[in-house]
């Protein structure tokens, strides 16, 4: 039998130089970059460039879902103002120059419950300090989920990083000043009635 050759093994990765300013990645490297960290299905990223003048970049650490949403901002000729690469942002963000970002989305990270499963989370306090690194001063983070006690621990973690403070009075916020660009897996709780936590931080000078 012949052996089974992965579809996905092309799938787009960030150049290898260290550091990396992904602003040049985009035709006008000057627009403000916004981060998205496991975009999935992509189409937060999609919904936000029709509403935002920004560039938007996704590190996505499933293959497919990379290439998938990679290509199809390529059909639509979005190429040059947002990108999708298949790459674990733990290990991509600490590649990139400091302050070279204006906005961080997490949107539902971690659907990962079992304890053996907990190396795998996202928000944790390293990935939270390089994101307050790679931030520009006065720039946005912005986290959600459907899951109380995630949002509690998100709080902490956050709460630790003293270069983020609340946008409010505290971080929770009704809704994302995002334009009505919402992530997959948001419009699914909202169909399904599910309250959602989001947290809205910015980065202090
Ligand atoms: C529950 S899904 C949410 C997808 C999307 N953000 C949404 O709200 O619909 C979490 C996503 O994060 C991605 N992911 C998990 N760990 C990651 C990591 N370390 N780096 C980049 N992406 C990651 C998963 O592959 C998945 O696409």
């Amino acid at each position: 039998m012949k052996p089974e050759t992965d579809p996905y093994q092309d799938a787009p990765r960030l150049p290898e130089e260290q550091p990396l300013d992904p602003r040049r990645l985009f035709s006008r490297p000057t627009a403000p970059l916004e981060l998205e960290i496991g975009p999935g299905r992509g189409w937060f990223i999609l919904e936000r460039l029709e509403v935002a003048p920004a560039n938007l970049i996704g590190l996505e650490i499933r293959r497919k879902w990379a290439t998938i949403v990679d290509r199809r901002l390529a059909e639509r000729g979005l190429a040059g103002r947002a990108r999708v690469f298949a790459e674990d942002a733990r290990w991509a963000l600490p590649r990139f120059a400091g302050a070279c970002l204006d906005v961080a989305f997490v949107h539902f990270p971690d659907p990962w419950w079992k304890k053996r499963h907990h190396k795998r989370l996202v928000v944790e306090p390293g990935l939270v300090g390089q994101l307050a690194r790679v931030l520009r001063p006065g720039g946005e983070l912005f986290l959600q989920t459907d899951v109380e006690e995630r949002a509690e621990a998100y709080e902490q973690v956050v709460a630790a990083e003293p270069r983020f403070t609340p946008v409010g009075e505290t971080a929770r916020v009704a809704d994302g000043p995002w334009g009505g660009a919402r992530s997959p897996r948001e419009r699914r709780a909202l169909t399904d009635g599910l309250p959602v936590v989001r947290l809205h931080y910015r980065r202090g000078a």
